[in-house]
């Protein structure tokens, strides 16, 4: 580059800089991710590094924060808040202590290694243990008064505990002020449904919430706090460590993660970070890395600070959860009830270090509420749960056209219903679809129901294009001739291109006989009835214990069952009402289809009984499970699991975008555990020893 044009280089990163940071820093939204900011800047840096003679004193390089926000009253912190230097590799960390150690001549001794928050920084003065003022970091020297709202934050104590260690006569605490990510996803489908305002990102949303001119609706958010240091301290507090300050503020009974470490080795601290990493996926906080802090205060001290960073401190950071991409275009894809569900194609970028090029868009409210337009800069997400979604359009980046429904269904062109709502896209035409045809057979014939092993969609698909099986009783009458049109079991290579992998049929073929002796609540689970799954069918065997008596249920005999609600109930008779459904269970049984009137075969025998006695419902999203494994395993523990929460619940698992259920189980004081809770009592069982692997699920979601 030649000097000319570095300098207009400069000049245009220090306009978006000082744009983005304004529009951060002082008007709380942001229109775009950390990542992409953090890049500008990054650039900058290294540019005014390579030109000093390019420097100049205004440049957003030489201040931490940004302007104050008017309404605020600023307050002085009493000692100044600094940002930390960064490195993303080993290596740069290993220079980082290298250098300290050269600077101290001798050893750096042990580190803390803390989860890096990635929320809004806090300043508590605390005087005589009484909680005084609250700050934001505001300029790193001038912050800005939200001690009104930050007082609503029950997390945060109003008074210190001096019943242990003596707080000392003035304090400030310093730390991190979140949203948890269940209780964002809650506030969030909460506001969708309510029309109310729908928060951009968790820590947009903490951003916002402080700097709310009304207490009360920052009380209504759902903000919490990591406590991590102590700034200014009077003379009677005279820590020796930072690992002990840590210990003090847990005394104290300030919320501290319990996650921060204190370690001797380097090899340690790469484990550290190699640990976290793998388990980022399941925390309930966004963490943007690691923060290493050399232990010893006076060793500290020795080192003092450069550029208004700390030389004892250092922030590992780790791939962003959030990038910016192109959205190419919007498909619609027909599910098993008949609901389009859209999936954005985006331009492939890494989010948390996992390739993505399809994300989820939820439904036709979501793309609304985001404004999604083909062709636009969106922001892509991907933290706590591991199907990224779009999180953000930046304003004005396309002129494409809004996107809506479809005009008609992309499997099989018939007309496309939106809800009353206007929530979801539908296509109506069940099994005459063969989207929706290909997925029902999908799940009749998945490990859960009938269980035929090696029965591939794309088979399927291939099936049902040449015409050779037209329903799912077509499974059961496939013949070997009949594989001789499919793709996959034709022979490519060599001489015998052309010829019929016999194997590869014989055995599909001997797995679909297998898969003629089943269970009835399998069975029943494999007709598809709508809200019928594991737990109604087993139900439905264990309330009237064959498939007649099922078929010729009332309405009031179903919802005398203590799993069936009406709207189930209803699902189930209309079902048996229907003619082209009482063909399809003749056709199958003529086929050869039998069974046991037993229980579902995954009802294995419990392993242990430590949930003897407790009930549980499970509702939302999980992510590290599918529903099926997570309720065996609980039976396996001795739990009872069931569909609706009755006074009879004790336990409900509540997955992302739980509904009435988690409400109907707040109402009655239920015990209610997020995903993560069920992972750590499933591993303190030693059912699961590791965190299931995000990268994998986020492999197959994006496949
Ligand atoms: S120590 C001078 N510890 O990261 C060092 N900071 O860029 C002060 N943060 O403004 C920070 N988690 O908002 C520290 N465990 C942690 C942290 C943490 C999040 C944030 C904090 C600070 C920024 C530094």
């Amino acid at each position: 580059m030649s000097e000319n044009s570095v300098e207009k280089r400069i000049l245009e990163l220090r306009d978006k800089v000082n744009y983005y940071n304004h529009k951060y820093h002082v008007e709380d939204t942001s229109e775009v991710p950390d990542a992409t900011y953090d890049g500008l800047f990054d650039e900058l840096v290294k540019l005014e590094e390579q030109h000093p003679d390019l420097v100049s004193e205004d440049s957003p390089t030489h201040r931490v924060g940004g302007e104050l926000a008017e309404g605020f009253e600023k307050l002085e912190h009493a000692q100044a808040m600094f940002s930390l230097s960064k490195c993303t590799t080993s290596g740069e960390l290993k220079n980082w202590i290298e250098r300290a150690q050269k600077l101290l001549g001798g050893d750096a001794g042990s580190v803390v290694c803390e989860p890096k928050i990635d929320g809004v920084a806090v300043n508590l003065t605390y005087e005589n243990g009484i909680l005084r003022r609250a700050a934001t970091r505001g300029d790193g020297t001038l912050g800005e008064d939200i001690t009104a709202n930050v007082k609503t934050i029950p997390a945060i104590p109003l008074k210190l505990d001096g019943n242990k260690r003596r707080v000392p006569q003035r304090v400030e605490i310093r730390g991190e002020i979140y949203i948890p990510l269940t209780k964002f996803a809650q506030f969030n489908e909460i506001a969708k449904k309510e029309g109310t305002q729908v928060l951009a990102s968790p820590r947009n949303g903490a951003a916002g919430s402080l700097r709310q001119k009304d207490p009360k609706i920052t009380a209504a958010r759902p903000l919490s706090i990591f406590c991590y240091s102590v700034g200014y301290s009077s003379d009677d507090y005279q820590p020796n460590s930072h690992y002990e300050v840590i210990e003090d503020l847990r005394t104290w009974k300030c919320r501290v993660n319990t996650r921060i470490e204190h370690i001797k080795s380097f090899q340690d601290i790469s484990e550290y970070i190699d640990s976290t990493l793998e388990i980022r996926p399941t925390l309930d906080y966004d963490i943007d890395g690691i923060v290493v802090k050399l232990d010893d205060l006076e060793i500290q001290r020795e080192l003092g600070n450069l550029n208004r960073r700390p030389r004892w401190a250092i922030a590992f950071k780790y791939p962003p959860q959030e990038v910016e991409t192109i959205l190419k275009c919007v498909k619609f894809q027909a599910g098993r009830t008949g609901v389009l569900s859209p999936i954005g194609h985006v331009k492939q970028v890494k989010v948390g270090g996992v390739k993505i090029s399809k994300v989820s868009l939820h439904n036709l409210a979501e793309m609304k509420r985001l404004g999604i337009r083909k062709g636009a800069t969106v922001t892509v997400r991907r933290a706590g749960d591991v199907i990224p979604q779009i999180t953000r359009v930046r304003q004005g980046s396309s002129k494409g056209d809004v996107i809506g429904p479809p005009s008609e269904c992309p499997s099989c062109q018939g007309p496309v219903y939106v809800d009353e709502d206007r929530i979801n896209a539908e296509c109506h035409r069940g099994w005459q679809c063969n989207a929706q045809l290909v997925e029902a057979i999908r799940y009749a014939t998945s490990k859960q129901c009938l269980d035929i092993v090696g029965l591939a969609q794309r088979t399927l698909e291939d099936l049902l294009e040449a015409k050779k099986i037209d329903s799912l009783v077509g499974v059961f009458r496939l013949k070997k001739e009949d594989f001789k049109d499919i793709p996959s079991f034709i022979r490519k290579k060599e001489t015998a291109t052309g010829e019929l992998i016999k194997k590869r049929a014989d055995n599909l073929l001997s797995a679909i006989e297998k898969s003629k002796h089943t269970t009835l609540p399998r069975f029943i689970q494999a007709l598809g009835i709508r809200n019928v799954g594991e737990v109604t069918s087993n139900a439905l065997v264990e309330a009237f214990g064959t498939l007649d008596a099922i078929r010729n249920t009332s309405i009031d005999q179903l919802t005398a069952v203590d799993d069936i609600g009406e709207i189930v109930a209803t699902n189930i008779v209309e079902f048996f009402a229907d003619a082209s459904n009482v063909k399809l269970i003749n056709d199958l049984i003529e086929c050869g289809i039998t069974w046991s009137e037993t229980k579902s075969l995954s009802e294995s025998e419990p392993v242990s009984d430590v949930l003897n006695g407790q009930v549980w419902v499970l509702t939302g999203k999980l992510f590290n499970f599918t529903r099926e494994a997570a309720e065996t395993h609980l039976r396996s523990l001795g739990a009872k699991v069931t569909s609706s929460v009755t006074n009879q619940t004790t336990q409900l698992l509540a997955g992302e975008n739980a509904g009435s259920k988690l409400t109907r189980a707040e109402e009655r004081g239920i015990t209610i555990l997020t995903e993560q809770d069920f992972l750590e009592l499933l591993t303190e069982q030693n059912i699961v020893t590791k965190s299931p692997s995000d990268e994998q699920a986020a492999a197959a979601a994006n496949d």
